[in-house]
């Protein structure tokens, strides 16, 4: 039986921390570390998570405040909202709710951020040193994934990791941190032939494709540390991973839940380093 991955955990540990040195901030500096979030249109999901980011801000003393604009927003009424929250000093991070409606040019939006600001670590310069060995701000949520390893001393140094995935949020950016930390690399996507082959042999496989339990027992070496990015609804719209826990958690080491594994630590990291962006910024 393998060991879980608790994300859940491990994030109100760091939150706890957190919420500590942002105290000391205060103390030290008469003001504390701001995030913007600029959420444009209705969408439902986005509401959830914007609201989720801004909870958990307040628990921790950090200042945020959403921007809600309306869904016709022009693009460049957007980019000259974003410069506007460049120059301001109350806010050390700015984040862009993705998606956009598609009038707008995601990538021009994202470049618009001022790359110390950039706490989703979007931007093609964040990208660009992650991918030179000299990270800056690194997307969220593959960097809480490589806290949960470490929080759990799993070495990666030589180990063999598949990520299944290459999306510009998860995947690439999860290799690259893999590969920081001297892992042998792989990168697999909905193109890869043997796919299932090519997971078995992974020490460390990372699943983040967005398929409900497309990994089975049939794509997990025994004893290898599986990692789910996966948030799918069944048909009784209840949320799975993209691995299928039952049948993988018998032959795994180490597994993380849905929910419950890296969902916490993606918005923990945003606060993260909403803090780090502070720290960069006054210094
Ligand atoms: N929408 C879904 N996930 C994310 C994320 O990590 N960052 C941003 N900006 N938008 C998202």
């Amino acid at each position: 039986m393998a060991q879980l991955l608790d994300g859940k955990k491990l994030a109100a540990t760091m939150q706890a921390e957190m919420k500590i040195e942002v105290a000391e901030i205060k103390a030290r500096d008469a003001k504390v570390p701001g995030l913007v979030v600029i959420l444009v249109g209705e969408d439902a999901a986005s509401q959830i998570y914007v609201r989720n980011k801004e909870t958990a801000a307040a628990k921790m003393g950090i200042f945020s405040k959403i921007d809600r604009r309306p869904i016709n927003i022009t693009e460049k009424e957007l980019l000259d909202l974003i410069k506007i929250y460049n120059e301001d000093e109350r806010f050390h991070g700015i984040l862009v709710q993705l998606p956009l409606p598609a009038h707008i040019d995601e990538e021009k939006v994202i470049m618009a951020i001022d790359p110390k600001k950039d706490v989703d670590g979007f931007h093609p310069l964040n990208i660009g040193r992650l991918f030179a060995g000299d990270p800056l701000m690194i997307p969220c949520t593959p960097y809480g994934i490589m806290k949960l390893l470490e929080a759990y001393n799993i070495s990666i140094i030589g180990k063999n990791a598949v990520v299944i995935g290459r999306s510009n949020i998860v995947g690439k950016p999860m290799a690259h941190l893999l590969l920081q930390e001297n892992a042998t690399v792989t990168i697999a996507h909905s193109k890869t032939k043997n796919l299932p082959e090519i997971a078995k042999k992974a020490d460390i496989l990372v699943a983040a494709v967005g398929v409900g339990h497309l990994v089975t027992e049939d794509y997990v070496k025994a004893g290898a540390v599986v990692i789910d990015v996966g948030m799918n609804r069944d048909k009784n719209n209840k949320l799975i991973g993209d691995v299928d826990f039952a049948a993988v958690e018998p032959i795994a080491d180490f597994i993380t839940p849905v929910p419950g594994g890296v969902g916490p630590m993606t918005i923990t990291m945003l606060l993260y380093q909403t803090i780090k962006a502070y720290n960069i910024q006054k210094s």
